[in-house]
């Protein structure tokens, strides 16, 4: 039985994962930040939301295809962008690129990615949209945006909820940083992990080298191994994320990339509604996974309130804490579009590569399609908010 054959559902790809990667990287997907308490509350927010089962009507053809930003997708869902994930596996993104577009969905691209975005746009098919963190040199933004649209993708997400950076002490305790340091603990890790020593780090020396943040500004690639002098320089790769922002910085966004608008990080209904009159075509409603601020709340608790201001003006997708279909129904009961899988589908990618993202799909779309037909909706927009418990 291979692997991918053990597993059952996210949480078992979540296992094999853990067995495969050094600790340092596996603690860098899997965990949030400070005391974890976002994170958990993502999930817990998730858990206690109940279902109702409609009984007695035509469960015989349930679809779970969805118009997503506009265009089809097979299920309201796309792949949210996780930097690094070339970690996971060797051109993790690449992967995952490839099982999303034989599944359906949107991928996409991280700025912190570590496969150059020529590649996914020349071979990995599919729905691509791309991630922008900005620079304080906001030219050299700039110059990755209109890339991007050169490269044809079709979506530019700008996350704004980074703040100062995220305070996230595992990574620091586990010797693990972008770019890697390499010390005794990081080494140790390292060959505790033949296995991903030979296939992600010994396939990227045999072609090319330690892998780099390709997509970064010339000045700003450097391997994701360093010495702690290097580090210490690019570090500046976080402090170089611009901190001084507006709304203008949209305004500029929005006359520079052609295709569809859509900003990751926000919470409040007054900034969506400011998104709304600044042309943006969709909205995140993300904490990031749990991964920035440890008090921030769970998105799903959110959702409805920000759904309600929006008022069908745009769209309101979300993500942070979806591990099964269900959550992906509760979403959509509660007004989003769609919701974007980071650890989810990105533990696939870590147990499988493509094989393994595919996996991970393929969990949540039967789970999703099993409980609409106990809420009794075979179709995704007629699932609908009466199917919440409301106690
Ligand atoms: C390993 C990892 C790296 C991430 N990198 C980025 C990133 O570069 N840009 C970004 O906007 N969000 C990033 N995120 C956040 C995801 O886009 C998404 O908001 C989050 O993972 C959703 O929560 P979930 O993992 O519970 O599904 C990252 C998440 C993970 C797990």
């Amino acid at each position: 039985m291979s692997r991918l054959d053990s597993c059952f559902n996210i949480a078992d790809l979540r296992d094999v994962a853990q067995r495969r990667l050094p600790k340092g990287v596996f603690d860098y997907i899997d965990k949030g930040t400070e005391d974890m308490i976002a994170l958990s509350g993502n999930r817990r927010a998730f858990d206690e939301i109940k279902l109702l089962n409609k009984t007695l009507v035509d469960i015989s053809d349930v679809k779970l295809d969805a118009t997503v930003l506009g265009k089809h997708a097979a299920l309201p869902m796309a792949i949210a962008p996780t930097g690094t994930a070339g970690l996971t596996w060797y051109e993790g993104e690449f992967e995952l690129a490839k099982a999303a577009a034989k599944a359906g969905v949107p991928f996409t691209l991280a700025t912190g990615s570590n496969t150059p975005m020529e590649k996914l746009a020349n071979e990995a098919g599919g729905r691509l949209w791309f991630q922008l963190y900005m620079w304080r040199e906001k030219n050299l933004s700039d110059d990755l945006v209109k890339r991007a649209a050169r490269n044809g993708f079709e979506a530019l997400i700008w996350t704004v909820d980074i703040g100062h950076g995220a305070n996230r002490e595992h990574n620091l305790r586990n010797g693990f940083a972008t770019p890697y340091v390499l010390n005794t603990r990081s080494v140790l890790d390292m060959l505790a992990h033949p296995g991903w020593l030979a296939g992600v780090m010994g396939r990227y020396m045999m072609n090319g080298g330690m892998p780099k943040h390709v997509n970064y500004p010339p000045g700003y690639q450097t391997k994701i191994t360093g010495n702690v002098v290097e580090q210490k320089k690019t570090h500046g790769v976080a402090a170089r994320r611009a901190d001084k922002v507006g709304w203008d910085d949209v305004d500029r966004l929005r006359d520079l990339f052609p295709g569809k608008l859509i900003i990751k990080g926000i919470v409040r209904p007054d900034d969506a509604q400011k998104a709304i009159e600044h042309g943006v075509d969709a909205i995140v409603v993300s904490n990031h996974g749990g991964r920035n601020m440890d008090s921030a709340p769970p998105t799903i608790s959110l959702l409805p309130q920000v759904v309600k201001a929006v008022d069908g003006k745009m769209e309101v997708i979300v993500d942070s804490g979806i591990r099964r279909g269900s959550d992906i129904v509760k979403c959509r009961a509660l007004g989003a579009s769609a919701v974007l899988t980071g650890r989810a589908t990105l533990f696939g990618t870590a147990a499988g590569g493509e094989a393994g993202a595919l996996k991970a799909i393929d969990f949540l779309k039967d789970e999703m399609k099993r409980t609409m037909a106990y809420v009794g909706a075979q179709r995704v927009e007629e699932i609908a908010e009466d199917c919440i418990w409301r106690g």
